[in-house]
């Protein structure tokens, strides 16, 4: 690490920084007033994790200091927070304009009206028609409940989205959502297939095939160009083309550097609700965690992370999936976090 002089002459080891801009998933609590099959949280109807205003408020100062260019809050249920305006005013403060994902059940107009000013989109989970959310995430009227809590959105003016978790079950509705959500004004869907994390380890069997996620790849290219006008639909897939023509998509780029001159640093940064912080999926393998934001300050962990066994790893693991699965994958929609997520569990990528 290099040396730089401080104002009395002292020698500091110099901050070292992302080289690429980075944004954070930030779980603030793994408290849930619902009890969905699919939770890669494991939230609970208690709060066991959960972070003050406070320990947000300096972990957010120091996602100021490095390139952070986006902040989303999830749960567990972020509204459950006892103090989620809080949390956003202390973002806003710091000149971000944070998202948050929701099931939607608590959103009053109360709600909607404190948080009117500080959030950039409200992100609004809606897995299906009625009965099939409803049991899906466990709760019957949970599925009223969210359109109530998007009505009090609308109603505030606040900006928001949907997301969709696409299952085999699920499916046949995504032409369905995608027409619900230009209906009722929703900025864009997110289809998010279903991934083996967490509870949904138990429900693994619903999780589309390859060739599923590559067939919903291309529906979706086909409901962006239908809904543009009003609902931007998307999902959060790689291209195959575009990983192996650029592996630092994947972390995997090897030459003396990148030729946007990043070093595989991570550019998607999760901090689940016990602390733990996560390069690129929360499900990855515990000993690829970077640190600890409970423990020390977000800055030293991303300081003692810089060469750490722990980045060796990951940039190891990336390297082996990339050769070994990317190279060889048949389709050109390629679930490429799900991938990685799933080889850190087995021996046979561990170092
Ligand atoms: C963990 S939840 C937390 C926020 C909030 N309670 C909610 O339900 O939206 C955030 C998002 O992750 C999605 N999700 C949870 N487990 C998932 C899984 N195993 N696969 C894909 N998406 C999942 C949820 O459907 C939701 O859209």
């Amino acid at each position: 690490m290099s040396e730089a002089i401080d104002s009395q002459g002292v020698h500091q080891h110099a901050l070292r920084f992302f080289e690429e801009k980075v944004t954070f998933l930030f779980h603030i609590t793994d408290w849930c007033n619902l009890n969905c099959q699919h939770c890669f949280i494991n939230a609970h109807h208690t709060p066991v994790h959960q972070f003050t205003v406070e320990e947000v408020s300096s972990i957010i100062r120091d996602m100021k200091k490095l390139k952070t260019t986006r902040i989303a809050f999830s749960g567990g249920e972020p509204t459950l927070h006892p103090d989620l305006p809080g949390i956003l005013e202390v973002a806003v403060e710091e000149g971000f304009a944070p998202d948050f994902v929701s099931n939607g059940t608590l959103i009053t107009e109360e709600l909607a009206e404190k948080v009117q000013n500080l959030v950039r989109c409200v992100l609004i989970s809606v897995d299906g028609p009625e009965e099939y959310h409803d049991s899906f995430r466990g709760m019957r009227g949970a599925f009223k409940k969210a359109m109530e809590g998007i009505k009090a959105l609308k109603k505030m003016d606040v900006p928001f989205a949907l997301q969709f978790t696409v299952t085999k079950e699920s499916f046949p509705y995504v032409d369905w959502i995608a027409q619900k959500a230009s209906d009722m004004g929703a900025e864009s869907l997110k289809l998010e297939p279903l991934f083996a994390g967490g509870r949904a380890r138990e429900i693994a069997s619903s999780c589309l095939s390859e060739k599923e996620i590559d067939e919903l790849a291309e529906i979706t290219t086909k409901l962006y160009g239908k809904y543009l006008a009003t609902t931007s639909v998307y999902m959060g897939i790689n291209s195959k083309k575009v990983l192996t023509e650029h592996p630092c998509n994947a972390y995997a780029c090897f030459g003396s550097k990148c030729h946007r001159h990043a070093e595989n640093d991570p550019r998607e940064i999760i901090i689940l609700p016990d602390g733990n912080m996560v390069p690129v999926d929360s499900c990855l393998h515990p000993r690829l965690y970077m640190g600890n934001v409970k423990e020390t300050s977000l800055m030293d962990v991303v300081q003692a992370y810089f060469d750490s066994p722990q980045q060796n790893a990951f940039l190891a693991l990336c390297k082996k999936v990339f050769d070994q699965q990317v190279v060889s994958y048949p389709y050109e929609a390629i679930p490429w976090s799900q991938m990685l997520a799933a080889a850190s569990w087995e021996e046979e990528y561990a170092q």
